[in-house]
């Protein structure tokens, strides 16, 4: 396989090349009711708060981590320092990073009382978000901290979810398909963590560094709805746990995280590269969103997608068995490029081949989501952390257009 970095380079090339500029926003300060304002449903184009965190820029096609590109973080950085950059704003030195990871490892095992609950329920039947969302309540509970909602007591509590969701995601992975959990070891990295706790098998270099991009590239995403989500729930003082649980519900559905998998289930029923028109006419007149494209900020190519396209292409090299796949994504996309992308601005966006890279992986499909997730707990946690700080709750209106004077009719006269 090419050079991982040198694919991710050529990715940043394409993008500096294909991309335009996006108008700056402008503040009009505080609101006084009543307020005249175009927000569209979904809260379209509503400034929930300001940060210094991260930037989508959607016109541009651009994702910035506290200044430094997705590009270049996709390049040089690990998913423990992306985590520390998004938590303290800033590139840790080494010893801070030594520090950071001392404390990641000492967090990281799965409490036995948490694989006992995970066991407790039909697991085979549960979607592996369910059953995420499920122990990290229960881990709220284990911890006398979760309660103390200081910044520094939530920031603890940060680094402890950062630390944990990889061997909770695996111990789920490997649950579901009858097999005892195992509990991280050695010097293993998050990434490696993740996929040993999966497998149970010694990662290889390869994979290790597929994973460790893919976690960077996931970990942080601007007022996406699951982070919004963190946040809300957080901003009324409640605890990080129950905030984080919050975050999970959201991420699984399929207009959210949940897409990645439906990408793959999508690439399985059009079958072969053959039935991609066909089956591209039908969903369309059948009016069905294409998983895996499209963006409510993104106009432009999403910039995640650049680099996991061309790292689910040169997986195929040796992986066969993702080949066909790959092919039937590569056609769908340029169909839906050709036909929305200059009316409707629908491109590829950070789902759509993540899944080819999982499955030349080995990972099964249910696991994507909760991968995603393992990734944006840092985002989360960082943006619930920072908005604390000044913290104001969350408490937006809704414009009523229901009736005002309705007469109370007794239950026996309607
Ligand atoms: C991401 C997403 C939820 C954004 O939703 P949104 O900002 O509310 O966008 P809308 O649904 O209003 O879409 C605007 C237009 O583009 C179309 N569109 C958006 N995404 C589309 C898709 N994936 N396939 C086909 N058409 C799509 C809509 O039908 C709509 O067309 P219309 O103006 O004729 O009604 C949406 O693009 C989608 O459902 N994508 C598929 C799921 C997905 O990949 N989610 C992961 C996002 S990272």
């Amino acid at each position: 396989m090419q050079e991982i970095r040198d694919l991710v380079r050529a990715a940043a090339e394409k993008a500096r090349q294909e991309t335009s500029e996006e108008p700056e926003p402008k503040f009009t300060g505080t609101v006084e009711f009543p307020v005249d304002c175009a927000v569209g449903r979904g809260l379209e184009g509503a400034i929930a708060t300001d940060t210094k965190i991260g930037y989508v820029n959607g016109t541009k096609g651009w994702l910035v981590y506290r200044g430094y590109e997705i590009f270049d973080l996709a390049q040089f950085s690990t998913f423990e320092e992306t985590s520390y950059l998004l938590l303290y704003g800033k590139l840790p030195t080494s010893s801070e990073l030594a520090a950071f990871d001392k404390k990641l490892k000492e967090y990281r095992n799965v409490p036995a009382s948490v694989i006992q609950v995970l066991k407790e329920m039909p697991i085979k039947d549960t979607h592996p978000m369910s059953a995420l969302r499920t122990a990290v309540s229960f881990l709220g509970n284990l911890d006398g901290t979760a309660d103390d909602t200081s910044v520094e007591a939530e920031r603890e509590v940060s680094i402890k979810l950062i630390a944990l969701f990889p061997a909770l995601a695996g111990a789920v992975a490997r649950l579901r398909k009858g097999q005892e959990p195992v509990q991280p070891k050695g010097d293993h990295t998050l990434a490696q963590t993740l996929l040993y706790t999966m497998t149970g098998k010694e990662p290889d270099e390869l994979n290790a560094r597929l994973m460790d991009i893919n976690l960077i590239l996931h970990a942080d995403h601007g007022m996406n709805a699951s982070t919004f989500t963190t946040m809300v729930c957080n901003s009324s003082l409640s605890d990080m746990y129950g905030s984080v649980v919050a975050g999970i519900a959201s991420l699984k559905g399929p207009l959210h995280g949940g897409a990645n998998e439906q990408v793959l289930y999508t690439l399985e029923e059009i079958g072969s590269e053959g039935n991609v028109e066909p089956w591209y006419e039908k969903a369309r007149a059948e009016k069905r969103k294409i998983m895996g494209m499209g963006h409510r900020v993104y106009k432009a190519y999403d910039p995640r997608a650049r680099i996991l396209g061309p790292l689910a292409a040169a997986l195929c090299e040796d992986h066969p068995e993702v080949a066909e796949i790959y092919k039937i994504a590569v056609k769908l996309e340029k169909i839906v490029t050709d036909q929305l992308g200059a009316e409707k601005k629908i491109f590829p966006n950070v789902d759509y081949y993540s899944g080819i890279v999982y499955r030349a992986m080995g990972i099964e499909t249910a696991m994507f989501t909760p991968i995603f997730a393992v990734s944006r707990v840092s985002g989360w946690t960082a943006r619930a952390l920072e908005y604390l700080e000044t913290n104001r709750i969350f408490r937006p209106r809704a414009i009523y257009t229901g009736p005002v004077a309705a007469e109370y009719v007794p239950i026996e006269k309607r």
